[in-house]
This record gives structure tokens, C-alpha cells and sequence, in this order.
């Protein structure tokens, strides 16, 4: 990756799901190290931007990049072809994802929550992905609950587990799916801290889906508003919160800041 290559690049986008068009030629990037924020109206696409970059979903236009190397393509004898399952591995062991409802392994303890990726995917020797494990418990401050199984810890607690698996990839990207609407209210803003803590202390770069104003004002570097497929006002939060230049945005902000 060239040094002064952005880390996501979204370039001419397509996704539709049947006859209904969810992204159509959207163009945005994310730099190295950089917190962005996406915020807009429910069922815009948002979680789709975020499963497109897990691969979770395919592209039905357009290109994908992730530090330099395609998502939905690579290059064969000096053309352009779609991704295979291997190339897309490779690109997307770089990123990770938090997601609303937590999505734990049930049947695993925290640890073991923590270690089968690492281990599986990375092919980590147990020993260290166990050392791995302990180290990101101890930050996320759930170090006694390394024997429990999902269903014995709170919503937050839950949360915080799933954020230190996402991290025990050492992800250079990570991506947050409304990490906090599924929470008790009371329990919002530990999660909102240890995010911002993490922040401060990694050169991830993360891109966020998020209602939380507060948190998109205080932990992003730019805010992304979108609507209708496309990035419609892209902005620093002190601008974007302030003064937002379309009319949709004012409305939708109106709409978000007097549900809260
Ligand atoms: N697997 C799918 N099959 C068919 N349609 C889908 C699928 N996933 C998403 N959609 C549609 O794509 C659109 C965008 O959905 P998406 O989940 O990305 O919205 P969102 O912006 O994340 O909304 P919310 O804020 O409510 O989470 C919606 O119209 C949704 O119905
Ligand atoms: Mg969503």
C-alpha cells in the first residue's frame, strides 16, 4: 500500500437487492487512521456499506478497495476480474466487526470467543492467542469473565466482548454497526468510552454507523450523511452538526436530536 493510499475506497458503488436500488454510484474514501462517522435515515443502506466491506454481500457495480487491494476485484494477467473466495480472505482478515446485537458464539466461553478466529483463521498457536485474549479482557476490563458464556453476561458486558474479538485480529480497519442501540440505556456510555479510549490509543481507522450524535461529534474526524445511495454532505462534525449545507441533513438531524 502506497503511503499516501486511502484505506477504504468505495468508488461507483452498485448494490441492489431485486428491483430495489440501495446504492447507486457511491463514492467515498477513508484514510489511514481515520474515524468516520455514517450517519442517515433507517434503511438507506448503511449496514449495507458495512457487509459489502465483510463481503458479507457482493457489488453489482463499481469497485471496493481496502489499503490498496481490491474487494470485488483483483487483477489477473494485467486485468481487472472479480475477487475470488481466497483473495477476498486475505483482504478481509484486515477487517473487523462489531455488530448491534452483539453476535457472540453462544456456545463458546469468552475465551474461546476470543481465540477461534486467531487461532482458525490466522492460524495463531493456542499459547498466544490465549496471551492475545487475556491482554484485550484486561482493556476491555472483563478480565474475571474469560470462563463465561455469553448468556451470563449483561448487554454492555456482551459488547465489550465483542469489541476485544474484533480486536484480537488486529484489525487494521474496524467497523461499528450501531455497536449501542441494542443496549440498556445506563450501559450506552461505557461502551461509548471504551470506543473513544480505543480511538485515542490505536492507529485503526474506523468507520462507524451510528445514532449516537454525541459520540459521532466526539470520537469522528468527518461525518458522512447519507441518503438515497449516495454520500450526500461529508464534513467535519463541528461543520456538518452546526451548519449542515442541505436541507435533507437539517432534517434528518431535527428528526434524530428530538427522538433522543
Ligand atoms: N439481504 C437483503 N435482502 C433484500 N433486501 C435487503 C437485504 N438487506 C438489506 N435489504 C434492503 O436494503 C435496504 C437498506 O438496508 P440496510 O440494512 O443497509 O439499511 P440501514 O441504513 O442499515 O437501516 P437501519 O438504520 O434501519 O439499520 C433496505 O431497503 C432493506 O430492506
Ligand atoms: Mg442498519
Amino acid at each position: 500500500m502506497a503511503p499516501s493510499e486511502p484505506m477504504i475506497v468505495f468508488d461507483d458503488v452498485q448494490k441492489r437487492f431485486g428491483h430495489n436500488v440501495v446504492l447507486s454510484d457511491l463514492s467515498f474514501a477513508v484514510e489511514p487512521g481515520e474515524h468516520v462517522c455514517l450517519i442517515g435515515p433507517s434503511g438507506s443502506g448503511k449496514t449495507t456499506i458495512l457487509r459489502l466491506l465483510m463481503t458479507l454481500e457482493k457489488v453489482d457495480g463499481g469497485t471496493i478497495t481496502v489499503g490498496g487491494q481490491g474487494l470485488s476485484h483483483m487483477e489477473r494477467d494485467g486485468k481487472l476480474v472479480p475477487a475470488d473466495e481466497r483473495h477476498c480472505r486475505e483482504v478481509r482478515k484486515r477487517i473487523g466487526m462489531v455488530f448491534q446485537q452483539f453476535n457472540l458464539f453462544p456456545n463458546m466461553t469468552v475465551r474461546g470467543n476470543l481465540t477461534e478466529a486467531p487461532t482458525r483463521v490466522l492460524g495463531l498457536p493456542a499459547d498466544e492467542a490465549n496471551e492475545r485474549a487475556a491482554e484485550l479482557l484486561e482493556l476491555v476490563g472483563l478480565s474475571d469473565k474469560i470462563d463465561a458464556h455469553p448468556t451470563q453476561l449483561s448487554g454492555g458486558q456482551q459488547q465489550r466482548v465483542a469489541i476485544a474479538r474484533a480486536l484480537a485480529m488486529r484489525p487494521d480497519v474496524l467497523l461499528l454497526d450501531e455497536v449501542t442501540s441494542a443496549l440498556d440505556p445506563e450501559l450506552v456510555a461505557g461502551v461509548l468510552s471504551l470506543l473513544k479510549d480505543l480511538g485515542d490509543r490505536t492507529d485503526i481507522t474506523f468507520l462507524c454507523v451510528t445514532h449516537e450524535m454525541g459520540f459521532a461529534r466526539d470520537f469522528s474526524h468527518r461525518v458522512l450523511m447519507f441518503d438515497s445511495g449516495q454520500v450526500i454532505e461529508d464534513a467535519p462534525p463541528d461543520q456538518l452538526f452546526t451548519e449542515p449545507t442541505h436541507q435533507r441533513t437539517r432534517d434528518f438531524l431535527h428528526a434524530v436530536i428530538d427522538r433522543a
